[in-house]
């Protein structure tokens, strides 16, 4: 499966393991190839799309060549990331001329933007779908089954695919995502995401504990609840979060914050580790880390995207907080959970961008010492208020050397963080063999941190207690010390 580079980090390692296969029967005779790009949320929501369609007799295949549906769930969160989708289109059309038969639908944030465009700009395509009409994908292929072209990119009010039991492609059986809320409100500027996903909604807390217990039952270990803004989470009783203030008392007062989910999911299932990704700086109040530091299992991690550490570009983002605000919330959770590990996403170049305001990402930086992060060039998306209100006016140049300059930074932070965990003995997960070497696992600490070891006797899903002795900036290298209680 195709990766975008940012995402490599995250979920590299943890991608690895053999390829799902689906139950079939009689019915079960068509073969679907589906190909994720972007964030975390694609990856889940391909997995969604995989199970709507076992229902409707498809298994799929790593082998585009025997394809009968090929299906690309796409990211338009940087023109980069459209032209990757495209090439991949281009591919497609090269193999279609020995499988004629082969149909192609495009998945995602793309077929959002684009809709009916899309089928005139890309003559291969077949289907468009938008990431709240998955469950319309059974008549859309009926649609092109009988050679017609079909769109559905209707943006929903409620949360869309609650009881779908997602299929767990290339899993490991160890880690799985979980979404809890769909969509965004924040309005950041720069983002499509707003347009192409709409407006913010979440999940039914006990369909969130239903889809977690069944995980552990099938022997995973390790959920990352998964959201734009996960802090922002808000369940009374269904529909659009901007509503909540015309909810009743009784919704008002039943009600479930992020906070509360957290906690749920923790006392639900106290052996299983949990993670959560996105956290907004202006959503995240000081109860969900409380939440945290109350719970063993929920770890030690935080992705806190801030995106620049001056002021005036974060207003100019529409960010809703300040630098200063940013500090307090940091010395927050390293008050309240001292070794928690804070990542970060930085663009640089947003308009009007000078090097002052440059500098300032630097100095906040500095501060944090992030353990590590994913950083941009500024991208002009089409319909985002930055778009319409600010001209594009940093060169590509200049970009990509404060670009480099931020990663050089970070690269030099999330060393002196690795460096503070050798010596020390950490509970890590095993996730799979170490891609660089077969006879070491590959695991995680609570921080998110990547431990590799020798595998000694040890099993993939076992919490081990490894001694870390080495470090690179990205990695931590070690010797296991026996089997952790949690087992
Ligand atoms: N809240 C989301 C953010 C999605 S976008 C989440 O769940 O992670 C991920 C990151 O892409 C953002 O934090 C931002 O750093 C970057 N990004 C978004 N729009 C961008 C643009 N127009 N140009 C460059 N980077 C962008
Ligand atoms: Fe995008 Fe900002 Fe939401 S980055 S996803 S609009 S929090």
């Amino acid at each position: 499966m195709i990766r975008n580079e940012e995402l490599e980090k995250v979920i590299d390692e943890s991608q690895q393991g053999s390829p799902l296969t689906l139950e079939s029967d009689e019915k079960n005779s068509r073969k679907l190839y589906i190909e994720s790009y972007g964030c975390q949320m694609n990856f889940s929501d391909s997995e969604i799309v995989a199970s709507i369609l076992a229902k409707e007799g498809f298994n799929t295949t790593q082998d585009l060549a025997e394809a009968d549906l090929v299906l690309v769930n796409t990211c338009s969160i940087r023109e980069k990331a459209e032209q990757t989708v495209r090439k991949r289109l281009e591919k497609f059309n090269a193999v279609k001329k020995t499988n004629p038969g082969m149909k192609v639908g495009v998945l995602g944030c793309m077929a959002e933007r684009l809709k009916n465009k899309f089928l005139e700009e890309e003559k291969i395509v077949d289907m468009v779908v938008g990431p709240d009409a998955y469950k319309d994908l059974p008549n859309l292929i009926q649609e092109i089954d009988e050679g017609r072209n079909a769109v559905n990119v209707i943006l929903s009010k409620d949360e869309t695919y609650g009881d779908v039991a997602p299929v767990r492609l290339n899993s490991n059986g160890v880690t799985a995502f979980v979404s809890i809320t769909r969509g965004c409100d924040n309005m950041c500027t720069f983002c499509v995401v707003p347009f192409t996903r709409g407006r913010e909604r979440s999940r039914d807390p006990q369909s969130i504990l239903e889809e977690v217990n069944d995980l552990w039952e099938r022997g995973f270990k390790e959920i990352t609840l998964l959201g734009q803004n996960v802090d922002s989470y808000l369940w009374y009783g269904g529909g659009l979060k901007k509503d909540f203030e015309k909810a009743s008392e009784m919704q008002m007062a039943t009600s479930v914050n992020f906070a509360k989910l957290l906690e749920m999911v923790a006392i639900a299932q106290p052996k299983m580790r949990i993670r959560f990704s996105t956290s907004n700086p202006q959503d995240m109040t000081l109860d969900v880390i409380e939440s945290m530091s109350k719970h063993e299992n929920i770890c030690n991690y935080i992705h806190l995207p801030v995106q620049s550490g001056s002021d005036r570009i974060l207003k100019a983002m529409n960010r809703l907080h300040t630098r200063e605000e940013y500090f307090e919330l940091i010395d927050n959770i390293r008050k309240i959970i001292p070794d928690c590990a804070i990542s970060q996403d930085m663009i640089t170049g947003f308009p009007t961008e000078t090097e002052e305001d440059h500098q300032d990402t630097l100095s906040l930086m500095e501060y944090v010492k992030y353990d590590f992060g994913f950083m941009f060039a500024y991208s002009e998306r089409p319909g985002t208020l930055a778009e319409r209100k600010l001209e594009d006016d940093i060169p590509e140049a200049t970009k990509k050397r404060r670009l480099t300059e931020i990663i050089a930074l970070q690269q030099k932070h999330s060393l002196y963080r690795t460096q503070q965990h050798v010596g020390k003995v950490e509970e890590v997960l095993i996730e799979g063999s170490s891609k660089k070497s077969d006879t070491h696992w590959m695991g995680r600490n609570s921080q998110n941190t990547v431990v590799v070891f020798p595998k000694e006797n040890y099993q993939v899903g076992e919490f081990v207690n490894v001694k870390i002795n080495e470090c690179t900036s990205a990695t931590l290298i070690g010797e296991a010390q026996g089997l952790s209680k949690n087992n």
